[in-house]
């Protein structure tokens, strides 16, 4: 049994004092749910957010972090002093990242392992442009993302992955992969894990859809077979909206 992930990425948004209103917003209203529920915040409000989700169901993340555990990266965040804060999961590759800060499969993939290596879950994203998907390239796409992502990487570990299937098209555009869109690149990812990592791995790890989820779409996304959580950015922003996503 895959327990279903429900992943709120603020991205640039909310100060500390914003942050800390949110959690206490939300916190009664989720307090029921047997989803997991994760707050991917930025990092200047990980520490307020930890203590105020303390006691509750709410899983914390960060949305990027460095490969080495010290060094002179200016401006830089370690593992070592996220794990310190006590994160849970730490978003890695996301499409802005890789599109405006020249991350690599390469670079994600050194995360991936950092964070495997700290006992941080990543929650690692792939997904195609629009050019990509309408030449009929999406899948083999996708494909070298996931691969390339995760070398290295045993069996065991997978457990500890999620992968969130994000199509660049999809992102803060208001346009939604339709349910079947998504869940047939997720299977997809789903059959080449198996390949990889044999059946065990493919049925154990979850795989995320994200890209324009709302309240008004999560259920019909979240009722297809492979696919076990969202990645919601803009409308994880309001508290409202984002009760109403970890209740559907
Ligand atoms: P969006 O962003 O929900 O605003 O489209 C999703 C994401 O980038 O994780």
């Amino acid at each position: 049994m895959r327990i279903p992930i429900i992943a709120g990425n603020w991205k640039m948004h909310k100060t500390m004092e914003e942050a800390v209103q949110f959690v206490r917003q939300i916190r009664e209203d989720i307090k029921n749910t047997d989803r997991e529920v994760v707050l991917c915040v930025p990092y200047t409000s990980l520490a307020a957010v930890k203590k105020e989700i303390e006691g509750t169901n709410i899983k914390l993340a960060a949305q990027n972090l460095h490969w080495e555990d010290y060094g002179a990266f200016t401006g830089e965040i370690s593992p070592l002093m996220l794990k310190e804060i006590g994160i849970d999961y730490c978003i890695i590759g996301h499409s802005e990242r890789r599109q405006y800060f020249n991350e690599t499969d390469q670079t994600v993939n050194k995360k991936v392992h950092t964070a495997l290596n700290h006992g941080i879950r990543p929650i690692v994203c792939v997904g195609e442009t629009l050019e990509q998907r309408e030449r009929g390239a999406t899948q083999d796409w996708i494909k070298t993302q996931v691969i390339q992502a995760l070398k290295g990487v045993n069996a065991l570990q997978i457990k500890d992955i999620v992968l969130a299937y994000e199509p660049i098209w999809a992102i803060g555009t208001g346009e939604t992969a339709t349910p079947e869109q998504a869940n047939e690149v997720i299977a997809w990812i789903r059959k080449n894990i198996q390949e990889i990592f044999g059946v065990s791995a493919a049925e154990t790890i979850r795989i995320q859809y994200g890209g324009s989820v709302k309240p008004e779409n999560i259920s019909a996304i979240m009722a297809q077979k492979d696919i076990d959580g969202v990645l919601i950015g803009g409308a994880s922003l309001k508290p409202d909206d984002f009760i109403q996503m970890v209740n559907f």
